[in-house]
């Protein structure tokens, strides 16, 4: 492809560091202060009677998920429905992957169609940087098995800035099954970029062994990180990662759920407004009780509504740059 012209999108005036949104550690605190800048524009439109602008009229966009998704997927969709795109889905159940067909085979199958960008949630951490080295489109990883899940951890800094004015200095505790989290990574990353102080907590069978290396401070007592943040984020138990039953890490989701569970008792008793976040899906009465869930302090669901806005940021920014040959 010539670089001699773009895609028909009005350009942005400002460009991101990366050719793909693989994972936020490869993100610079400027392109991750860009995207919100985007989304702010983005979250406007959002909020306008016709909901719908024409930047990505060009562009076609294949979601491709390998691996059972609602939030992610359908705001992708909506997302890149809300720029003009045109958008392809493909999911694994049902498609010529279950005959064999190697993730390769598929994606250039799907790119000869003349894809632009790929969306593409998958099982195994690295699938999105392996795709981004052996095909021509644009990638963004929607979240790769244990890695990173970036949308995700941007849309919980843009929703912790919203609600509190600012992410620099906040301090954000992070619970629960830290292990298999791809949450848990990329929004560490994200939030010590922004320069928040980062906790996690969980129990030590959910917890990596050498995580306190990415200068997060680890605490097991659940009633004492509370006491310390600002903001909890309540992550899902990964039942089907967990091997054996879906509980093969801790004796059982009762006693989790009353050692790193939050009920409105527990919450009540911290004595001060934490907000309360959960990337979703919630198992409620595990991870929170529909009383924390459904809270006056919960922005669960307004992270749900930014996502919207920073993967409209995250597809304009991305396509902008992507080159083609003159007519
Ligand atoms: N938060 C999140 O990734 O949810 P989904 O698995 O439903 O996409």
């Amino acid at each position: 492809m010539s670089p001699t012209a773009t895609k028909n999108i009005s350009a942005p005036s400002e460009q991101l560091s990366v050719e793909h949104l693989l994972g936020i550690k490869e993100l610079s605190t400027e392109d991750i202060e860009l995207i919100f800048r985007t989304a702010d524009g983005f979250k406007e439109v959002l909020n306008r009677p016709i909901k719908k602008v024409p930047s990505l009229r060009d562009i076609t966009v294949a979601n491709l998920f390998f691996e059972s998704s609602t939030r992610t997927r359908v705001s992708f969709e909506l997302a890149e429905k809300r720029l003009s795109a045109d958008v392809v889905n493909f999911s694994s159940s049902g498609s010529s992957v279950s005959k064999g067909e190697t993730l390769i085979d598929t994606v250039n199958n799907i790119l000869a169609m003349k894809v632009d960008v790929v969306v593409m949630r998958h099982p195994d951490p690295g699938a999105a940087l392996f795709l981004s080295r052996h095909v021509d489109a644009r990638i963004i990883n929607a979240g790769d098995g244990t890695h990173e899940h970036p949308t995700q951890a941007l849309l919980d800094a843009y929703s912790i800035r919203e609600k509190l004015g600012k992410v620099k200095g906040k301090k954000v505790l992070i619970v629960g099954d830290i292990l298999h989290s791809r949450v848990a990574l990329s929004n560490i990353f994200c939030l010590q970029k922004l320069g928040a102080e980062v906790m996690l907590c969980g129990p030590t069978t959910l917890m990596p062994k050498h995580i306190a290396s990415l200068g997060v401070n680890v605490e097991h007592d659940l009633d004492k990180a509370l006491r310390w943040c600002d903001v909890a984020n309540m992550l899902r138990i990964q039942m089907e990662r967990q091997g054996g039953d879906g509980i093969g890490n801790f004796p059982s989701l009762r006693e989790y759920a009353m050692l790193y569970g939050l009920d409105l008792d527990r919450y009540t008793r911290i004595g001060k407004d934490v907000v309360i976040m959960h990337p979703g899906p919630i198992n409620r009465g595990v991870e929170v009780t529909s009383q924390v869930a459904d809270h006056a302090n919960s922005i669960i669901l307004e992270q749900v509504e930014n996502g919207v806005a920073i993967r409209m940021a995250v597809l304009y920014l991305l396509s902008a740059r992507i080159p083609r040959s003159p007519v």
